[in-house]
């Protein structure tokens, strides 16, 4: 009998390849940037499983002309690129990487922030440049960590990251989220408020929620208004979370002290934007999970889940709910 075919859009670990060649026939995407939308539309009509990446846009439309498309799993926790309403009423199983790039987002995110507040990007340039002549008590003044108040918008599993090593630093938390989350309050003293009382009262305000139409644009001019003027944004969770060009501006005219972001409206992120032209922003390519111990464990869950989809068995990291087809008489 034939093997199933899957369709992996980018280059990915080798062993995980060989795991899913013992179940699937697999064709890859070998660039490292995402297939165009033609050939990305040509494998899937022809695939019953697809490993997408978080930049490759899975839409009803694209599920409609692949009739045999059974099951989609994302390289990503974030599921944001693809239509999963759509891919439910299709039957279609979609599957993503949970908990494992917890940790290693939560660490970026606070890098940022240190980052940011201590302008080491800044410093380390200056000195590489050689711009330095002698130790000044008025070099490169930043901004403390240490007891300050940090905002979370988003308290999910990497809002809770951020909360334990927010508690580490002897940082006041506030936090947003639907529910409230006893466990943050309890063990953290976290405060569950509205956005704009976080806004107006934290020094760091980092954002850790699923883009979805409700958080789409969440962060945008009026909410800059809110913030303090020695405010630091982070955002290393989705671009379109926040109105970027109202971001310049309040950068720029320093209506925030700063920003460090590892994710952007669109990406990757023109090399002309102005935003990159500001010195108080931090800026990395969208690296959050990006560990060989992190990125490995990825791979080898997308691929369980690509495994788990074409044996029509429930995927082990699930993101719908589809039913099981009907057994074959
Ligand atoms: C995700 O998984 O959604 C991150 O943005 C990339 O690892």
């Amino acid at each position: 009998m034939d093997k199933p075919k899957v369709f992996v859009t980018r280059p990915f670990p080798i062993e995980a390849i060989t795991l899913l060649e013992n179940t699937a026939e697999v064709s890859v995407w070998m660039e490292e940037t995402p297939p165009p939308p033609d050939v990305l539309l040509r494998e899937a009509v022809r695939a019953e499983g697809i490993l997408s990446m978080l930049t490759d846009k899975i839409d009803a439309d694209l599920m409609e002309a692949a009739a045999n498309l059974r099951v989609i799993s994302n390289n990503a926790v974030g599921v944001d690129n693809i239509d999963v309403a759509a891919a439910t009423a299709r039957g279609i199983a979609v599957g993503n990487t949970p908990g494992v790039l917890t940790e290693t987002t939560a660490d970026l995110a606070f890098a940022l922030l240190l980052a940011v507040a201590r302008r080491i990007v800044q410093a380390d340039g200056f000195l590489r440049a050689c711009g330095w002549r002698a130790w000044s008590p008025t070099l490169f003044l930043g901004q403390d960590v240490s007891g300050a108040t940090i905002g979370i918008v988003g308290m999910g599993r990497i809002g809770r990251a951020m909360a334990r090593r927010a508690c580490g630093f002897s940082m006041p938390i506030l936090y947003t989220n639907p529910r409230p989350v006893p466990e943050v309050e309890d063990e953290f003293g976290a405060r569950r408020v509205k956005l704009g009382e976080l806004l107006r009262k934290s020094d760091f305000v980092t954002i850790h929620a699923p883009l979805t139409s409700e958080t789409r644009r969440l962060i945008g001019r009026a909410e800059f208004e809110l913030m303090k003027p020695t405010g630091i944004l982070i955002n290393t969770a989705r671009g379109p979370i926040v109105d970027q060009d109202a971001l310049y501006v309040a950068l720029k005219t320093r209506r925030i002290a700063g920003a460090g972001l590892d994710v952007f409206e669109n990406e990757p992120v023109d090399c002309d934007d102005p935003l990159l032209a500001l010195d108080n922003v931090v800026v990395v390519p969208h690296i959050g999970s990006a560990t060989v111990a992190t990125r490995t464990k990825m791979a080898y869950m997308a691929v369980e889940n690509v495994i788990a989809g074409l044996n029509d068995e429930p995927l082990p990291y699930p993101v719908n709910a589809v039913q099981a087809p009907e057994p074959t008489a």
